[in-house]
């Protein structure tokens, strides 16, 4: 029998009452009944951003967001620059040359973050640069960028602060509007807890807007302004949306306020603090020095092979974690506890993994890890 639990940064696992309120029959995009749905998560997705301003439902993976952000704003030619500390930094910098803009990088080693610091340094090296790109929770690492002090910083110039929030949004705290972020992209198969198909782009405001009217990069699927008049015409989305997955995110959204953000973002800290405890526990070594709450990273210790460690995890003990990416790939192990995940699953990844390591000869006491989780947990 083949049974597995899926702890891997995206996809996440799905509640059965999110994925079920997806599976109807085919609501017309354009019937009122959807169009009053549709209002209505638009609103509501402002709060998960803590917005004022708009939330635009694309339909693409969160890379079609963070392409939104740089096609609607940004001209070739223009500065811009990029914090980079692993594989979705490096996204930013990619699209950002794809076209055409000078990026300015921020280049740390992955496992570290980018600081309001550097980028204040950035800024007055740069003070032609019209955007800060920036990643709030780098999933290839597992660190959590203090987005919080960095938009204050960018703010005050005449640049815009761009953030991924694709993994991170719905499972840490986001406020858009307070901390000065300008353009958020999210994505739907992480925290937000449904399946890969949707992306999220949350607008702050009036500094947005302006640049786009000064961008010329030609677009059409993209352009902002083309949802931002569906919006105001009240048919809400310029080309058909994906009904179903919008009538499941409405279920998300339900799970999610039932239980109040503050909690949500509570709890994954708490299986975060758990998560850490587990490794630390274990004698392994946590590979990201600003650890995000959605994900634990350890680096694989010596002389073990890291892609038996995942193949065994999964096939001998039914648990999908994830490898590192890129330099770090068979080097890092990332647990995720985003979304629909409890301290269950996060009990049943740590035993896995400790059955793995075991079984590869790792000299570790099996059940210290599982130990530490359940410590942390009845805190
Ligand atoms: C932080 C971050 N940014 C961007 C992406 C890319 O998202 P997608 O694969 O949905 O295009 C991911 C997905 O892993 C991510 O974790």
């Amino acid at each position: 029998m083949k049974k597995e639990l899926l702890m891997t940064p995206g996809p996440s696992q799905v509640p059965h009452e999110v994925a079920a309120a997806g599976a109807v029959p085919i609501m017309h995009h354009r019937s009122g009944e959807f169009k009053e749905i549709y209002g209505k998560l638009t609103e509501d997705m402002k709060k998960v951003f803590g917005t004022k301003g708009d939330v635009f439902i694309i339909g693409s993976s969160g890379t079609g967001a963070m392409e939104a952000c740089v096609v609607n704003t940004l001209s070739p030619g223009d500065k811009v620059i990029v914090g980079i500390t692993g594989k979705f930094g490096e996204r930013w910098q990619k699209l950002c040359e794809t076209y055409g803009m000078n990026v300015v990088e921020i280049t740390k080693e992955w496992g570290d973050i980018v600081t309001a610091a550097d980028v204040h340094r950035a800024l007055d090296e740069n003070p032609d640069a019209k955007a800060v790109f920036v990643t709030y929770s780098e999933t290839s690492t597992g660190v959590r960028t203090p987005i919080e002090e960095i938009g204050p910083v960018v703010d005050k110039t005449g640049a815009l602060c761009i953030v991924d929030a694709v993994s991170a949004l719905g499972g840490m705290e986001m406020k858009m509007d307070e901390w000065k972020l300008d353009l958020v992209a999210a994505g739907s198969q992480k925290a937000l807890m449904l399946a890969p198909g949707i992306a999220f782009l949350g607008v702050r405001g009036e500094k947005v807007w302006k640049a786009c009217e000064r961008s010329t990069i030609k677009k059409f699927y993209l352009d902002m302004k083309l949802y931002k008049k569906a919006v105001e015409k009240k048919s809400y989305t310029p080309f058909t949306t994906s009904v179903s997955l919008c009538l499941s995110l409405r279920a998300a959204l339900d799970m999610l306020f039932d239980e109040g953000l503050e909690n949500v973002y509570a709890r994954h800290s708490k299986l975060a603090a758990a998560g850490r405890a587990a490794v630390t526990a274990l004698g392994l070594e946590l590979f990201a020095k600003f650890p995000s709450e959605i994900e634990t990273v350890f680096k694989v210790p010596d002389g073990i092979d890291g892609l038996e460690l995942l193949r065994i995890a999964r096939e001998h003990y039914g648990v999908r974690v994830a490898g590192g990416q890129q330099p770090y790939k068979g080097k890092i192990v990332r647990i995720a506890h985003m979304g629909y995940c409890t301290g269950q699953d996060l009990i049943q990844a740590v035993a896995a993994i400790e059955m793995a390591l075991v079984e590869l000869g790792a000299k570790i006491e099996p059940g210290s890890g599982v130990r530490a989780v359940q410590e942390e947990l009845l805190k």
